[in-house]
């Protein structure tokens, strides 16, 4: 089945929230240093936009969790794949996720890294699609709320395609029987 990409979020849109939400974290921890756990790979492109307008000291950590695979519906399974680097005792943690959709990857991580000490803990979806919640997840700093419709770019995939688009975009199937 042929697939097409209809743009939801331009590049320009995207950007212009980036610079919102850093301009927002770096008022929220003036005088204080901030560690970014980004979740692998979605969240990376957004993480490094984010940190790079964020204006007090950042270090950054990465992880990664199994999600959906090929499917574009959440199995439920979270599973760490790649744990982080360094400890996050005492550290202002906020955890950079590409989008929180039914809520069961956060709501786990979330509780498991709130076991780790952190000094504070915070979470960053550059997406969230309220409508598809199953388990409640207190996010601090969201890009946009967007409908419930599968969406690729930034950084999120479809069948690990579309990542690199620099723009948020829904697929579309061509459903056309052939003559
Ligand atoms: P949740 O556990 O259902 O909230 O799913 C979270 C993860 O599923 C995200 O971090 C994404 O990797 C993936 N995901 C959810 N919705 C979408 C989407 O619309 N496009 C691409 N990936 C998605
Ligand atoms: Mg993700």
């Amino acid at each position: 089945m042929a697939e097409h990409i209809r743009v939801l979020l331009s590049e320009e849109e995207v950007d212009a929230r980036i610079q919102v939400i850093g301009s927002q974290i770096s008022q929220d921890y003036a005088g204080r240093q901030v560690h970014l756990v980004c979740v692998l790979k979605g969240g990376s492109f957004f993480l490094c936009e984010l940190a790079k307008r964020i204006t007090v000291p950042v270090s950054i950590d990465f992880m990664s969790v199994s999600s959906y695979g090929k499917d574009t519906k959440s199995s439920g399974v979270v599973k760490i794949v790649k744990d982080l680097d360094e400890s996050i005792k005492d550290k202002d943690v906020i955890v950079v996720e590409d989008i929180v959709d039914s809520g069961r990857t956060l709501s786990y991580l979330m509780e498991m890294l709130d076991g780790r000490s952190p000094a504070s803990l915070r979470l960053c979806t550059l997406l969230d699609k309220p409508d598809r919640r199953v388990v409640d997840v207190d996010v601090h700093y969201t890009g946009f709320q967007i409908p419930d419709e599968f969406v690729v770019g930034y950084g999120l995939d479809y069948d690990q395609k579309y990542r690199n688009l620099p723009y948020i975009g829904v697929v579309e199937f061509d459903n056309k029987e052939q003559e």
